[in-house]
């Protein structure tokens, strides 16, 4: 056999196999182009790398989605207030700034109202760290009146925030069975 013509068809071999081996079939809806192209039919993302983005970036939407994760938070925490459940109200705070701050992330624009905030939110951590069911109801009206304060300084001063008036999730706790700890 000529040696050449071996090593040529060695050489292609390899390659073959090699190309095989390594190789990988895609993941649904992934393009193996770095992305440039167009997702693949299977999945609802479609365009390019920058317009799935665009789309994913839509979906989470804008502050909006924020507020309507806050004001539950908000609703919770004045009722685990109310039952001296500071361990769930310290949580309801952790997760509400988380909130605000990924809400932020998307509208940056709204930081410095978003600010405004604070004040307020650190005195209602007081009143929960103390155990301090009295400290706590009054920090929780000077939060009220600070979302409302944002409100009117973001241009939507027809949404106003009260006391909440009614429980609606679930959580329940006895404020007997919660007396401060010595
Ligand atoms: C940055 C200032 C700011 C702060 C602080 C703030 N809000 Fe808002 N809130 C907004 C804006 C702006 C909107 C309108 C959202 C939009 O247009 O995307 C809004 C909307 C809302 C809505 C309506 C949500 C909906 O679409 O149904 C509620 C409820 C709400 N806020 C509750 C609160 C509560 C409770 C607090 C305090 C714990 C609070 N907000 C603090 C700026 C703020």
């Amino acid at each position: 056999m000529n040696t050449t013509l071996a090593h040529g068809c060695l050489a292609v071999l390899t390659a073959a196999l090699l190309a095989a081996c390594t190789g990988s079939a895609p993941a649904p809806g992934v393009s193996h182009d770095g992305g440039a192209s167009a997702a693949t039919s299977d999945t609802w993302l479609q365009g390019t790398v920058n317009e799935r983005l665009d789309t994913i970036a839509d979906q989470l939407r804008g502050f909006g989605t924020a507020m309507v994760e806050v004001d539950h938070r908000y609703r919770e925490l004045y009722f685990a207030g109310q039952d001296r459940n500071w361990d769930y109200a310290a949580y309801q705070i952790a997760e509400m700034e988380e909130a605000i701050e990924y809400g932020l992330q998307r509208r940056p624009a709204r930081a410095a109202s978003a600010a405004m905030l604070e004040p307020a939110l650190d005195q209602v951590k007081a009143g929960v760290s103390a155990q301090d069911a009295t400290a706590f109801e009054q920090a929780f009206a000077t939060l009220a009146a600070s979302c409302n304060a944002c409100h009117l300084a973001e241009d939507v001063s027809f949404i106003r925030v009260a006391t909440p008036a009614q429980r609606v999730s679930s959580i329940r706790s006895d404020p007997e069975s919660n007396a401060p700890t010595p």
